[in-house]
């Protein structure tokens, strides 16, 4: 029988030095919660993997019940910091291109109607992320509510525009009731032209 092959890598992201209200020092912390979530990926794959060689993939075995249970929580903390550090720069990049502004306007009439909708979610009481997704059978964007990592993801939806809405995304930069600065931050600090590209 192969061996297992899959294995993921944790990315680097040096380009995210100098971000606007939001220090090196949480990003590196934060980078360190990121890899957690990549070599918990990585583990439970391989272990998952182990118990079905073995016969063991079974409902009925606790263990690999539960560990199923647990891949969208560690897939989803991986792969939802990808686009989050993937989506700032520092400054942010200015004002949005014509096919993201135009995929807004199709969806929320407005380009502000839609940054409105958005920073309102971003600043919801919770632990989880503010994510713009888009449909990619019509194209249109819609802003979700994630809680924790895996409850709310839209199935094949793509995500657009990602923000991490854990305290440790901001705490000790800000007060943990201070969400509403660190909002403002993140925002400063969005490369539309990542996020456009990330569009169908
Ligand atoms: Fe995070």
């Amino acid at each position: 029988m192969a061996e297992l092959a899959k294995k993921y890598t944790p990315k680097s992201f040096p380009h995210l030095k100098g971000l606007k209200g939001i220090s090196d020092g949480v990003l590196e912390s934060h980078f360190k919660l990121y890899e957690g979530y990549v070599n918990r990926t990585n583990k439970l794959t391989e272990t998952l993997f182990g118990l079905a060689k073995e016969g063991q993939a079974s409902g009925a075995n606790p263990a690999y019940a539960e560990m199923t249970r647990r891949l969208g929580f560690e897939y989803n903390g991986m792969v939802l910091h990808e686009y989050y550090f993937g989506g700032m720069k520092p400054g942010g990049s200015g004002n949005p291109g014509a096919k993201l502004k135009a995929a807004a306007e199709g969806s929320f009439t407005s380009w502000d109607v839609y940054l409105a909708d958005l920073k309102a979610v971003a600043a919801m009481p919770g632990i989880g992320w503010a994510v713009t997704y888009q449909d990619p059978s019509n194209g249109w964007l819609s802003t979700h509510w994630i809680t924790l990592h895996e409850i709310n993801n839209i199935a094949g939806f793509r995500p657009i525009v990602v923000m991490d809405a854990w305290e440790h995304a901001f705490v000790p930069d800000y007060k943990p009731f201070e969400r509403a600065k660190y909002v403002e931050a993140y925002f400063s600090n969005i490369d539309w032209a990542a996020a456009e590209s990330r569009l169908k």
